[in-house]
């Protein structure tokens, strides 16, 4: 089987990233029923090279990787050679002799790409400044368990043009839905991400017309890891973008709300916003897990149908 990365929602296709919903909705519903008794990665390694600072993303691709029965490695760049100037291609290389597949978050989503490029086994971006593709295989997956298929629904992204903002815009590309993204000027997401979307996407500014009859409200923080310098002007940048219960009122009455966390309650959200029965962002945290599990799966074996329902 060819090496397949996975470093945009775009390096699959539309059918392979819906097989990955499904599949990642059986593999949670196996484990809930079954316990961790499907353990197809015995012996296997997954790399984890941290860039910048997680919880989520390594707590869910750790335990993957040991509920699967494999074994996943923590790096950071204060402790391997990456800190000291091995340059990346040769990072890659050596890493590439020895584990399985290598999870990589940082900075600069051409360095991804050329980690990639040097990779002989599967490359997952948890990350980087342009994109956080894992986040929206479990957000769509959320949505799914919640609501169905998400082809021809609407969705508003609140907030900055962001790495979580352009994942969000090829998940629309590639599931099929309308995206609002709804920004303070000079905040918009790259306009070649945007053009690329087609007529599917489109770019406000009124945060509360954009909510309107929408079926799932979105947000991120407003600085992102690397921009904390920025955090007092974009606090001022942002005012009248904080996503509150009123503004999810004029959504759709069984609108969801999501946000990939950690959140800044009363900056990007209301103090209150996660205790509101709309708010699904427990659920979308822990799918981080069961969809990592069915993208690596599918990584490292191709699809597999029979686990749950056989076994
Ligand atoms: N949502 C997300 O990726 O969280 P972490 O930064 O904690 O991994
Ligand atoms: N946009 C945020 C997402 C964190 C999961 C960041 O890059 O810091």
């Amino acid at each position: 089987m060819a090496t397949r990365h996975f470093l945009t929602l775009l390096d699959l296709s539309p059918e392979e990233l819906r097989y990955l919903i499904q599949r990642a909705i059986s593999i949670k519903n196996g484990l809930k029923t079954h316990g961790p008794s499907y353990t197809p990665f015995s012996n296997r390694t997954l790399a984890m090279i941290f860039e910048k600072s997680s919880t989520r993303t390594r707590v869910s691709f750790e335990t993957a990787m040991a509920q699967f029965g494999g074994h996943a490695l923590f790096l950071s760049p204060r402790d391997t050679q990456l800190g000291r100037g091995e340059p990346i291609g040769d990072t890659a290389r050596v890493l590439s002799e020895m584990v399985d597949a290598v999870m990589v978050r940082t900075f600069s989503h051409a360095g991804l790409e050329t980690f990639a490029a040097a990779s002989s086994v599967p490359v997952i971006n948890a990350l980087t400044d342009d994109y956080h593709p894992c986040q929206l295989l479990a957000d769509v997956m959320t949505w799914t368990e919640k609501r169905g298929n998400i082809r021809g629904r609407t969705a508003v992204w609140i907030g900055d043009g962001n790495n979580m903002c352009h994942s969000w815009i090829n998940a629309a590309r590639q599931f099929d839905f309308q995206l609002r993204v709804c920004c303070p000027r000079g905040y918009e997401p790259r306009q070649d991400i945007f053009d690329a979307a087609g007529d599917r996407v489109s770019v406000l500014h009124d945060p509360m017309a954009a909510v309107e009859g929408v079926d799932l409200v979105t947000t991120d923080v407003w600085a992102s890891m690397g921009q904390e310098e920025e955090q007092a002007k974009r606090e001022a940048d942002f005012a009248g973008f904080q996503v509150t219960e009123a503004m999810l009122d004029r959504a759709r009455s069984d609108v969801i709300f999501l946000h990939c966390l950690p959140a800044h309650r009363g900056e990007e959200i209301s103090t209150t916003l996660l205790d509101d029965p709309r708010a699904v962002v427990w659920q979308e945290a822990g799918n981080r897990l069961h969809a990592q599990k069915a993208l690596l799966e599918f990584l490292l074996l191709g699809r597999v149908e029979s686990w749950p329902t056989q076994q």
